[in-house]
């Protein structure tokens, strides 16, 4: 870099302070969804199948990719248990375990997006963890920033992990992200479920794999603009 152009920066960098300029949430936005677009574009080829509905992206991954193999499977964001429970009936594997992680109070801080807002407490199920027949499963209720490293003092390397991150928030995203990186195996499969949104979970994902220079490759995804992917770390 010259010594002009290092004068300069720190001159537009002095001015910019000196104004007071505000930030703006929507340029922020914007611009995190063109580095999401066309980051999409450069990977999309990597997708064996792309699906309508969730539903038959989770059909997908575990009859032709895990083929319904002994999974652990984590779950982050439960909510009303809604993808929880077609997980736990779609892996009939009586060895695989399932584990959900949530507040059950809702959003523990503002979603913002230029388009819609979803307020703290959103989603929540006063409490309540969802009920479910099938015994494979334990719910961990409270903020996964305080459950997670709980859970993880237990918690061995297994031999087929999947994750699906439903948290919508940028914060959690990068927590779990940053915590489960030790305890991921060969055979993982992490579904990212608001990832289009580009300034949350995909912004977390990119950051995250960027730090520890983890290589992924894509497996497939679902609705449009692919806003949910399945993706395998490469470990
Ligand atoms: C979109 S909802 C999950 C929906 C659910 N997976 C489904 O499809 O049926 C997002 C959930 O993430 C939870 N959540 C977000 N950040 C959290 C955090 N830091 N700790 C615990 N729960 C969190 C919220 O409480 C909310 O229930």
């Amino acid at each position: 870099m010259s010594n002009l152009s290092f004068i300069l920066g720190r001159k537009i960098r002095l001015i910019i302070y000196t104004l007071r300029i505000p930030y703006f949430y929507t340029l922020d936005y914007i611009l995190q969804f063109l580095k999401f677009s066309n980051w999409i574009k450069k990977n999309k080829y990597q997708f064996k199948e792309v699906f309508e509905e969730r539903t038959d992206l989770y059909k997908y991954i575990n009859n032709k990719i895990i083929k319904n193999k002994k999974i652990t499977y984590l779950e982050f964001g439960v909510a009303n248990g809604d993808s929880f429970k077609e997980w736990i009936n779609f892996n009939s594997n009586k060895k695989s375990f399932f584990f959900g992680f949530d507040t059950f109070t809702g959003l523990p801080e503002d979603y913002v997006n230029p388009f819609y807002n979803l307020s703290k407490g959103n989603f929540s199920q006063n409490g309540n963890i969802p009920k479910l027949k099938d015994k494979r499963h334990k719910f961990y209720k409270g903020l996964i920033q305080k459950t997670l490293p709980i859970f993880l003092k237990k918690f061995k390397k297994p031999e087929y992990l999947v994750v699906n991150v439903d948290v919508d928030l940028y914060s959690a995203t990068m927590f779990i992200l940053c915590n489960l990186k030790d305890y991921i195996p060969k055979n993982n499969i992490f579904i990212f479920d608001e990832f289009a949104t580009g300034i949350h979970e995909f912004r977390a994902f990119k950051d995250f794999v960027d730090s520890y220079r983890i290589k992924y490759k894509l497996i497939s995804s679902s609705n449009d603009c692919y806003s949910r992917v399945a993706i395998k770390f490469i470990i």
